[in-house]
């Protein structure tokens, strides 16, 4: 495995597993297996409704508590909730998170990032992030942290590399963690014809060429899938590298697009909206 220092001196392994969509079992099985497989870091969400069944494949696993660096979001309706933060350690099944985030800037973040803070003080989160906080969002929160994140979490991938947002994250050594690195799956970018050409050259797949990019770009990168064959895969990136001529390629695909396009209506939306909770 390899690993990326954070801010406070942690380290967080580069490849991890993403659990957004899945469902309980889904996520159960996919997490399981891949602490198997030698994955160490697992990512989830309140939203994603799935925390027990993470929980329940970490412990399936067998693999010590302490070699799984776990992820979780509060969501907006948690942001107020004084007792949020146990209530997530509840669902996981843990004592601490190994990073926890606020997931979008939507209802009183503030209060969100404040129990951040807390929780970092307090040693119920090894480190902490904000996850969608780009633009204005990180540059108020800038005015108003007590504790600078180690993490953002953000969309991030050849078509869209967060040019932007890096200026501000390299001031403060923050790192980026991307969702959709794979283009939620989408067609146009795996086949791309550069990726097929450099996974002729090492013995990859586009998408495994991908999520080397990723890395080498010092991103943390968290594929989702419920595949078996993929997520084997998706952990099977450690053993080459690309040339400063191949990344200068692949940087020639960044047309600054992006999948998801976030409106303040649905900030609106998710601070009202409030996830029922696996019992
Ligand atoms: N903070 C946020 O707001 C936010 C938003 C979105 C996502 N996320 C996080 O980021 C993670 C990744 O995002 P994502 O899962 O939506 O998108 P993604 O990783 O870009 O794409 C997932 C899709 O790619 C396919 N795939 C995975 N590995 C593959 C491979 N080796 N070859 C070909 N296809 C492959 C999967 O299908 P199969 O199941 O068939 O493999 C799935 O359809 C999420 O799971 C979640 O943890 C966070």
């Amino acid at each position: 495995m390899e690993y990326v220092t954070l801010n406070n001196g942690i380290k967080c392994p580069t490849v991890g597993i993403g659990t957004f969509m899945l469902t309980p079992s889904d996520a159960e099985r996919s997490v399981r297996e891949a602490l198997k497989m030698g994955y160490s870091l697992v990512d989830t969400a309140n939203a994603y409704v799935n925390e027990r069944a993470c929980g329940r494949g970490i412990k399936e696993s067998g693999i010590d508590r302490e070699e799984v660096f776990l992820s979780t979001k509060l969501w907006p309706s948690e942001y107020e909730n004084p007792n949020a933060v146990d209530e997530t350690l509840e669902r996981l099944g843990v004592d601490y998170v190994d990073l926890l985030y606020i997931h979008q800037p939507a209802g009183n973040w503030l209060a969100g990032y404040r129990q951040l803070e807390k929780a970092y003080r307090e040693g119920k989160a090894k480190s902490i992030g904000i996850s969608n906080f780009e633009g204005k969002y990180i540059d108020e929160l800038q005015t108003k942290w007590e504790i600078v994140p180690q993490f953002i979490q953000v969309e991030a991938h050849p078509y869209f590399t967060q040019k932007e947002l890096r200026k501000t994250l390299d001031k403060y050594d923050i790192k980026l963690m991307s969702w959709y690195p794979l283009g939620h799956g989408d067609k146009s970018l795996i086949n791309e014809p550069v990726f097929a050409e450099l996974g002729k050259k090492y013995g990859k797949s586009p998408a495994q060429i991908i999520l080397r990019w990723h890395t080498l770009m010092g991103f943390v990168v968290i594929p989702g899938s419920k595949n078996t064959d993929h997520i084997k895969d998706n952990l099977n990136i450690l053993d080459f590298t690309l040339t400063d001529d191949e990344m200068a390629e692949i940087a020639k695909l960044d047309k600054d697009q992006r999948y998801y396009h976030r409106t303040d209506e649905q900030l609106v939306q998710f601070a009202s909206w409030h996830p029922q909770f696996e019992k």
